[in-house]
C-alpha cells in the first residue's frame, strides 16, 4: 500500500488521490504481469553497432543485424559522419529552440528546398521524427477550424500506429478499410458519399511490418473520384523505391496527385528525423498550426548534416537498390520453399509470419544462437496470430550473410 503524505496530512485522513495512486500502481503491476503471461512484455536490451552497423554486439556476442531499417547501409557511412561533424563544428550541436523562436537556421531552409526538389513537390517541412510528424501533422490538418466539424477519415487498417494516434488526437472517427483492399475503400467511400465533411485517405506506400506496397495510381484515382485529400507515409520507401530512390510518390504516374507525403530520415537515409512534402500553402498551415512543430526544439545541425549528405548520395545508389531488390527476392523464394508465409511482401521488408507469440520468440532465440539478430514482432504491433520475424534487409548485407540467415531459417 502506497501512502503519499501531503503537507497538511493528519492521522486518519486518507484522500481520494492517495487511494487512487495505490490502485493505479497495483493496476500497472497487474497489466505488466498479464503482458508477461501472454508473451507480450517488452524490454530494452542494450547493444552496440559494429561493422558499419550491419552487425551488433550484445552480451559480448556479435550478431548480424536483420532487424534494422538501415536499408542502404548509410547509418555509418563516412560521408554522413563527416558532414554531421562539420555542421556540428560550424553550427553547434543544438538548434537551441523551436523554429518559430530562434531555432530556424539557414540549414533548415536549404535542406527543405533540397527535399522539395528530391520529392518533386512545391515545398517541404522538416519535423523531428516520423512518429511526431504523423501524429502532429494529421492533428493539424484535422483541426475543426479547417476540416469542418466532422471530417471523414478513411485509413488502411494496418497504417502505422503514429497515424492512428494522430487521428485519435484529432478526435475524428476513423473509417478503416481492409489492408490494401481498394475495393473495400471504394465501397466505404460510396457508402458515405452523401454525408457532409471533407474526406481524407490515410495510408503507407510500403507497409512497415508486411513489406507490401499500396497501389498508388488506384488510390489517386479513388481520391480524385471522391474528392479526397490523400495522405501517404513513405517511411519505408524513401531512399529505396521510386525513381532514384525518391519514393513511390515520385513516380510519374502519381506525381502531383498526392496532397501530402511524409517520410523519415531514420531508415534508408541512415539518420534521424522526418519530413512532409506538400504545397507551400499546406506547409504554411503546418508552420502556423502544427503543435508538434511549433512547440518542439528543431532538429540539430549534426543531424541535418547527415540528412544533407544522405540526400546527395541516395540518387546515386542504383547498384545498392538493385542489390537490395535481389536480396528480397532471394529471401522470399527460400522462405516459400521452407513453407514459411511471407505475406504480400515485394520489398526489402520480408515478414516470416509464424503465428503465435511463442513461436516468433522461439525462432528469434534460435537465430540469436546462430549469431543473427531478427527480432520477434508481436501484437499489438501486428494483428493477433500474425507474430513474425520481421526480416529487414540491407544493401550492406553480404551474400554470405544472407546465406547464414537462410541456413538458420531452414526447417
Ligand atoms: C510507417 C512508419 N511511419 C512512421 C514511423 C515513425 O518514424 P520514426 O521512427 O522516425 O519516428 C515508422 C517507424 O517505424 C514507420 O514504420
Amino acid at each position: 500500500m502506497l501512502l503519499i503524505v501531503a503537507p497538511d496530512w493528519s492521522p486518519g485522513r486518507t484522500t481520494a488521490v492517495e487511494i487512487m495512486d495505490t490502485a493505479f500502481l497495483d493496476r500497472l503491476d497487474a497489466r505488466l504481469a498479464e503482458l508477461d503471461d501472454a508473451g507480450r512484455r517488452r524490454s530494452l536490451r542494450p547493444l552496440r553497432p559494429v561493422d558499419g552497423a550491419m552487425a551488433v554486439e550484445r552480451d559480448g556476442r556479435r550478431l548480424v543485424n536483420f532487424s534494422s531499417n538501415d536499408y542502404l547501409g548509410l547509418a555509418c557511412h563516412p560521408a554522413l559522419i563527416d558532414r554531421a561533424a562539420a555542421w556540428a563544428a560550424e553550427w553547434g550541436v543544438g538548434a537551441t529552440a523551436s523554429r518559430l523562436v530562434c531555432g530556424s537556421f539557414e540549414l533548415h531552409a536549404v535542406l527543405e528546398a533540397k527535399l522539395a526538389a528530391f520529392k518533386g513537390t512545391e515545398a517541404a517541412l522538416i519535423l523531428n521524427s516520423g512518429f511526431q510528424a504523423n501524429e502532429a501533422v494529421l492533428s493539424a490538418l484535422l483541426l475543426p477550424e479547417v476540416a469542418g466539424t466532422a471530417p471523414l477519415v478513411f485509413a488502411d487498417r494496418l497504417a502505422h500506429a503514429s497515424m492512428h494516434e494522430g487521428l485519435k488526437a484529432a478526435g475524428v472517427r476513423q473509417i478503416r478499410f481492409r489492408h490494401n483492399d481498394l475495393q473495400h475503400l471504394a465501397d466505404l467511400l460510396e457508402k458515405h458519399a452523401g454525408e457532409p465533411g471533407p474526406r481524407f485517405i490515410v495510408t503507407e506506400t510500403v507497409f512497415s511490418m508486411d513489406g507490401d506496397r499500396a497501389d498508388l495510381p488506384a488510390l489517386c484515382d479513388l481520391a480524385e473520384r471522391f474528392g479526397c485529400f490523400l495522405y501517404v507515409d513513405e517511411a519505408h520507401a524513401t531512399g529505396v523505391l521510386g525513381p532514384q530512390g525518391r519514393g513511390l510518390a515520385a513516380d510519374p504516374a502519381v506525381k502531383g496527385r498526392i496532397d501530402l507525403v511524409m517520410g523519415t530520415f531514420g531508415k534508408a537515409l541512415g539518420g534521424f528525423g522526418a519530413y512532409v512534402a506538400c504545397s507551400a500553402r499546406l506547409r504554411d498551415w503546418l508552420v502556423n498550426r502544427c503543435a508538434g512543430f511549433i512547440y518542439s526544439t528543431a532538429l540539430p545541425p549534426p543531424v541535418l548534416g547527415a540528412i544533407d549528405a544522405a540526400l546527395d548520395l541516395v540518387p546515386t545508389l542504383e547498384a545498392e537498390r538493385a542489390r537490395l531488390t535481389a536480396h528480397g527476392g532471394r529471401v522470399r523464394a527460400a522462405l516459400a520453399d521452407y513453407g514459411i508465409d511471407t505475406g504480400a511482401s515485394t520489398t526489402q521488408i520480408v515478414p516470416a509470419v509464424l503465428g503465435d507469440e511463442r513461436a516468433a520468440l522461439a525462432a528469434a532465440a534460435r537465430l540469436e544462437e546462430a549469431g543473427l539478430l531478427a527480432v520477434a514482432i508481436r501484437p499489438p504491433t501486428v494483428p493477433a496470430g500474425g507474430s513474425r520475424l520481421r526480416l529487414a534487409l540491407s544493401a550492406a548485407h553480404t551474400d554470405a550473410g544472407i546465406d547464414r540467415l537462410l541456413e538458420a531459417l531452414a526447417p
